[in-house]
């Protein structure tokens, strides 16, 4: 069973066609990297993922349970669409932390929101409260901010800010962890604590799909590279073959820009 299939994905903006008959899966444990120039689409597929945009065309499957099916209008409600939401986490590239809140509010603010549908709530709100909170202690250490869960945004570094936000999008236990150019808006030296904290969750058998300029990552982390370009998806394989020995003359064009950098 895959855990992610998105089928004959497509999405305009007015006249101009971004996603163009995307399709893709991803099984259980798996990392793909999407590379492609900027204005290539990568960003939006990401939001079509999360429901942040709504698909023109196409389906989005998680785990075999159809989640969003364009011909199908009862799969985009709200409600539904929030519920559906649940699947996914996302982590954008700049931190988008909530600057009212310390790292560990920040943490727990969608649990918290959740808990309070629970029909149990009012008698259990300290003991749900508490698990909450130290769910959110738990995924901290896990990204290596133990020391850090009481301090506001504004007191953190960006890398540590970017950490926060993986911490965020962890705790409402996603299928599958999305990422958008974690490392885009960090100075280069913060770049590395960032990225060693994906690749640990790469090998905790996370589901991740991480749109990344960071080549040598793609290569190290991803299971699988998709390359975009002009809204499709034009090549697609094992980093050794898409990083290394790509088939596509558009691939080729992409990674000799890049690397000349
Ligand atoms: N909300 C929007 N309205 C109009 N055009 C958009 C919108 N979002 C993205 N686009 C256009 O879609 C194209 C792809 O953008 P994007 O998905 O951000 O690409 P990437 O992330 O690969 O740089 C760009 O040409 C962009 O200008
Ligand atoms: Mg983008």
């Amino acid at each position: 069973m895959a855990t992610l299939e998105v089928k004959n994905i497509s999405k305009s903006f007015k006249e101009t066609k971004v996603l163009k008959d995307i399709s893709f899966s991803m099984e259980k444990g798996e990392v793909v990297a999407i590379i492609g120039s900027s204005g290539s689409g990568k960003t939006t597929l990401l939001r079509c993922l999360n429901f942040l945009e709504t698909p023109d065309n196409g389906q989005i499957l998680v785990n075999d349970e159809v989640l969003y099916d364009a011909e199908d209008s009862a799969t985009k409600s709200e409600a539904e669409i929030r519920r559906n939401r649940l699947h996914f986490g996302l982590v954008f590239q700049s931190f988008n932390l909530f600057p009212q809140y310390t790292a560990k509010g920040n943490v727990m603010l969608a649990e918290q929101l959740l808990a309070k549908n629970r029909p149990d709530y009012k008698k259990r709100k300290k003991e749900i409260l508490t698990e909450i909170e130290e769910k959110a202690i738990r995924i901290l250490s896990k990204v290596g901010l133990q020391d850090k869960m009481n301090n506001y945004p504004h007191q953190l570094s960006g890398g540590q800010q970017q950490r926060v936000a993986i911490a965020r999008a962890l705790a409402l236990n996603p299928d599958i962890l999305c990422f958008d150019e974690p490392t885009s808006a960090l100075d280069p030296e913060l770049t590395g604590e960032v990225l060693r904290v994906i690749k640990s969750l790469a090998d905790q058998d996370t589901t991740m799909v991480i749109v990344t300029h960071e080549m040598d990552f793609a290569k190290d982390v991803a299971d699988r590279v998709l390359f975009m370009d002009g809204g499709v998806i034009v090549e697609q394989g094992p980093p050794e073959e898409v990083l290394l020995n790509p088939k596509e003359e558009r691939t080729k064009q992409f990674l000799s820009r890049v690397q000349s950098i």
